[in-house]
């Protein structure tokens, strides 16, 4: 068969493009290896830029976000006994976040893709990337050959598409840190109005949510710890320790329903095209969580592709293809520093008291110095993607 785009990977990004590409015109193919039961299910990001608010709201897919989202202007960072809030109206006024399951968009762009018609094939086998530098690209899925004018890789961090490029094109650039994070999901109304990133002497905390009936939690745990070393009494006892630490602070609990472990990284791909292939989303990119800024990236790759594919189509110009890469990597690597930053700020990993009290310092400076908070709050509500009329 034959279609415009290609896309490997049906996860906020491969799904998103297909959306936006279809309001210009531009037919794709979406092709998953998962079952769509499983990417509806998968637990991730939770915080959402404005700016991703606004591409999911433009594009018609925000419907079911704007009446469950929760609105954010602000939120708190816990240490040495109490909370300093970064208040997001008062410091970037007008721009806020909302908290709204990863999951959740999923399911709407795919309802969404579904009702108009898109072609999005969930379970495929085996997919292989042909003629990426070619006038031909295609791609094979299960044996049958996909023709196509663009490939788009949007298959995440372990996906097919950034390994097909030719041995030694891609620079990569990693930072692997000494730590993961244990996510839980937890049936239980939030214990505070705000996200709370709390830095302890025990590692670092993240009181997050979902619902006014779900919580969400993240525990900094050593790497190469599993799941099954974390019975829910030790999360819970573990997370009282951090978090209560403050006067008047108690964590309220309640069942947990899921549990997963993820490592900490930043990794950056260059270039993120080789000729009629892009890449998009984690396929290029890993940011460490703390920044909350992976899905918030895969939304700005993907409207960056968008518009250079259907300028392609309406008027032959390959700008936009030229530049790709380039305009990405420039939002990429502020987010790299951004999550770095935040990462570096608030988790216990350095044994060095120098390095300790240096951290203290930092985050004194942040939550008393305007300029500092500033600097936290602009990043974190997300920056202008610079193609705004
Ligand atoms: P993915 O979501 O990984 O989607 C890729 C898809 O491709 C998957 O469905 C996969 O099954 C499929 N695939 C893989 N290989 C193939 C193949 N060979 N053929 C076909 N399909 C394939 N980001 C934020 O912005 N805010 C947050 O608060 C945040 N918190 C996070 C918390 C945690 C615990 C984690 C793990 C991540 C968090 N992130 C956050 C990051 C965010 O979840 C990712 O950046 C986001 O999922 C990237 O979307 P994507 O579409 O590029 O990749
Ligand atoms: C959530 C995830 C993050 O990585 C973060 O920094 C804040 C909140 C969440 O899943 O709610």
């Amino acid at each position: 068969m034959r279609t415009q785009v290609a896309i490997i990977g049906a996860g906020p990004a491969g799904l998103l493009l297909s959306h936006l590409l279809a309001e210009r015109g531009v037919a794709s193919v979406v092709v998953e290896v998962r079952s769509r039961a499983y990417v509806e299910k998968r637990v991730r990001a939770g915080v959402l830029e404005q700016g991703t608010v606004d591409t999911l709201v433009a594009a018609g897919v925000g419907e079911r976000l704007i009446r469950e989202g929760l609105p954010h202007r602000g939120i708190e960072l816990r240490y040495g006994g109490a909370g300093h809030r970064i208040a997001f109206e008062d410091l970037v006024p007008g721009r806020e976040i909302t908290v709204y399951g990863q999951q959740e968009v999923v399911k709407d762009l795919i309802a969404a893709r579904l009702a108009a018609g898109g072609d999005v094939r969930f379970d495929v086998g085996e997919v292989t990337v042909h003629g990426a530098d070619s006038d031909a690209p295609h791609l094979v899925v299960d044996g049958e050959r996909i023709d196509c004018d663009f490939i788009a890789g949007c298959d995440g961090f372990h996906g097919v598409s950034r390994a097909s490029f030719p041995d030694g094109m891609i620079t990569e650039y990693e930072r692997v840190y000494p730590f993961s994070w244990l996510g839980v999901l937890a049936e239980v109304a939030p214990s505070a109005d705000e996200l709370i990133y709390a830095r302890t002497g025990r590692g670092f905390a993240l009181h997050s949510m979902r619902s006014p009936t779900v919580s969400r939690f993240y525990l900094q745990v050593p790497s190469g710890d599993r799941v099954e070393e974390w019975p829910d009494e030790r999360i819970w006892a573990e997370l009282k320790a951090r978090l209560e630490t403050v006067p008047g602070f108690t964590l309220a609990t309640g069942p947990v329903f899921e549990k997963s472990i993820t490592p900490l990284r930043g990794y950056v791909a260059e270039p993120m095209r080789h000729g009629r292939l892009f890449l998009a989303g984690d396929a290029a990119h890993i940011v460490p969580p703390t920044g909350a800024k992976g899905l918030n990236l895969a939304v700005a790759d993907v409207r960056v592709l968008t518009a250079a594919i259907a300028d392609w189509y309406a008027t032959g110009a390959t700008g936009g293809l030229d530049a790709y890469s380039a305009t990405c990597l420039e939002r990429v690597w502020r987010a790299q520093h951004f999550s770095w930053w935040m990462t570096t700020l608030l988790h216990t990993f350095d044994e060095d008291p120098y390095a300790q009290r240096l951290q203290l310092s930092h985050l004194d400076y942040v939550t008393s110095s305007r300029a500092a908070a500033t600097t936290l709050a602009e990043n974190y509500v997300g920056l202008p993607y610079g193609d705004e009329a």
